[in-house]
């Protein structure tokens, strides 16, 4: 049986754990190299022996800021040397700070664009170049629903904000690039059990309160957005383009 993404090259940003690991193996099982990279040096250097033991390929820069553009841009062009081009952005990585709108600071403001947004527009900055010279490509953004509703409880302001945004600006990226056989799509989880849960403190309440709150009742896995991932970067979605998919086990559409 072929593999969904053979010869293909993949940048996936946040690899040092949760949704970003699990992509990186499934891509990579599926005949993709990937460009792996995180500011987590432990997790990210995991990551890629997990994809070396399972014979995937994978090269993988720890740490590095993707807010930082110099650093997206040097490790774009590694990721270029290194395989001969660029298939995929798969810009999963974020980090935000959670406070109510009164109680958040300036700074916490501002690290949540800095690290939900601007580090979108460094990696596209610098890889849509790469994707037009080989003819095409995919971007896969992750969004969140925090892009489509608010949440009670836990200070989504600045998430909201910024997760809207990426939802906003793939749509802007899809009709920009569609000329250059690119496609762009975002996926907005819902509840992931991954470690950037570590900030909601208690996880067992966490969980019994998805099952009021989430018709399949429960968290979702990393596993089931990889998957999704997966089909918006292969050929299977090659009408597929401007769409934010949700994969949240219902909670929206309640
Ligand atoms: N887990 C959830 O419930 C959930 C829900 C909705 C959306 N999401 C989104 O899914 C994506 C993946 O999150 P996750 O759940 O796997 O969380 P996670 O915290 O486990 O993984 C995110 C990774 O991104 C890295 N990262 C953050 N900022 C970075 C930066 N500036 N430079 C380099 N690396 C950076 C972190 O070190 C981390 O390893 C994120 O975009 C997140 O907002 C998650």
């Amino acid at each position: 049986m072929s593999k969904r993404l053979e010869g293909k090259v993949a940048l996936i940003t946040g690899t040092g754990g949760g949704q970003g690991r699990e992509a990186a193996c499934l891509f990579a099982r599926e005949g993709a190299k990937i460009v792996g990279c995180d500011l987590k040096i432990e997790g990210a250097r995991e990551t890629r022996e997990i994809v070396k033991r399972e014979n995937g390929e994978m090269i993988s820069l720890q740490p590095l800021d993707l807010a930082d553009g110099e650093a997206v841009e040097s490790w774009i062009r590694l990721g270029e040397e290194t395989y001969g081009g660029i298939d995929i952005l798969y810009n999963n990585a974020s980090s935000p700070r959670f406070a109510p709108v009164e109680e958040m600071t300036w700074d916490e403001w501002h690290f949540t664009i800095r690290n939900e947004l601007d580090l979108i527009y460094w990696s596209c900055h610098h890889a849509i170049p790469l994707l037009k010279s080989r003819g095409g490509g995919a971007i896969i953004n992750t969004a969140s629903v925090n892009g489509l509703i608010g949440s009670p409880g836990i200070g989504t302001f600045a998430h909201c904000a910024a997760k809207g945004g990426v939802i906003a600006l793939t749509k802007q990226l899809a009709v920009e690039l569609a000329k250059y056989g690119i496609r762009a799509n975002s996926i907005s989880p819902g509840m992931i059990v991954t470690p950037g849960w570590d900030v909601m403190g208690n996880v067992e309440n966490v969980h019994e309160n998805l099952k009021r709150v989430i018709p399949l009742r429960r968290g979702g896995q990393p596993h089931e957005i990889a998957a999704v991932a997966l089909f918006l970067a292969s050929e299977e979605a090659s009408y597929v383009t401007g769409a934010n998919i949700v994969v949240d086990g219902g909670l929206t559409a309640m």
